[in-house]
């Protein structure tokens, strides 16, 4: 379908109960999950483990072939950390995986199919026993991991610095630079003249925010009717 026909109270109750799913299931699966989070299709969306805290406004998007899983598996029942700060952005088929600890700062974006993790989960000569290595991972604020990237055990990624599509970071990434390929290294570095907007700014009055989408659902849903949603699940034409 490549209009929305669903009529304004059916996105808005399907909104409610997209909102009611979150905090039934999702937020007790956290330690913490900050005010106005949008969790899209948050059925696809998984979050195990203890020591989990998602701040405020998070954007994080499901799909069912490309689930979002967030999971602490420590080297004992209470051990393992994941620390996600405020406006924070993970769509789908992003994995966040820590036995140690993992923190990511305020208005980090992650792209599709991201892969972070603080553990190589086997030891080298004896796969049978997990990797005891304790080796965090922190992100700071305001890093967007491109596509397909992957995050390696006991990196620090500098604050606005940017992973290319499908690098694999292994390293220590400094501040204010763009890094690509495998193993990852600074192909570029941002210009600190240029002011930056970051994800925290979006989200300064997120209330407004709330007012305005809704504003615009009302507007261009408004004309839409029941039947003819029903007809275009059922029977959907290349208007539709
Ligand atoms: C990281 C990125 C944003 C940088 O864009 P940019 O600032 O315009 O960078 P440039 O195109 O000038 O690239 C700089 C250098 O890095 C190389 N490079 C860029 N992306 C690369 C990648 N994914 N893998 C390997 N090399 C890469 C370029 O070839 C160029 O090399 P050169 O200097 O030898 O010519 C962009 O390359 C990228 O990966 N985009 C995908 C973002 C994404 O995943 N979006 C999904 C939605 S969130």
């Amino acid at each position: 379908m490549r209009k929305d026909r669903r009529p304004y109270w059916v996105k808005k109750n399907y909104l409610r109960f997209r909102a009611w799913y979150t905090q039934h299931f999702l937020k007790p699966a956290c330690d913490y999950l900050g005010d106005y989070p949008t969790f899209m299709k948050p059925w696809y969306i998984s979050i195990s483990g203890p020591n989990i805290e998602i701040g405020r406004c998070a954007t994080v998007i499901g799909e069912p072939e490309s689930r979002v899983k967030i999971g602490v598996w420590g080297l004992d029942e209470e051990s393992g950390r994941i620390k996600i700060g405020d406006y924070v952005l993970i769509s789908p088929g992003t994995r966040i995986s820590a036995a140690n600890e993992i923190v990511i700062g305020d208005s980090v974006m992650m792209a599709n199919g991201v892969y972070i993790t603080d553990s190589d989960w086997h030891e080298v000569y004896d796969r049978s026993r997990r990797s005891e290595a304790v080796t965090p991972v922190h992100i700071a604020d305001n890093v967007w991991l491109g596509d397909h990237s992957t995050v390696l055990k006991g990196v620090t990624i500098g604050e606005n610095s940017i992973v290319a599509a499908c690098a694999v970071v292994t390293k220590d990434v400094p501040a204010n630079v763009v890094v690509a390929g495998n193993p990852a290294v600074v192909v570029k570095k941002l210009d600190s003249d240029k002011p930056m907007k970051t994800r925290a700014d979006y989200f300064k009055n997120p209330e407004e925010l709330e007012i305005f989408f809704d504003g615009v659902d009302k507007m261009v849903l408004s004309e839409n009717r029941f039947l003819n949603w029903c007809r275009a699940i059922i029977k959907p034409n290349n208007c539709d």
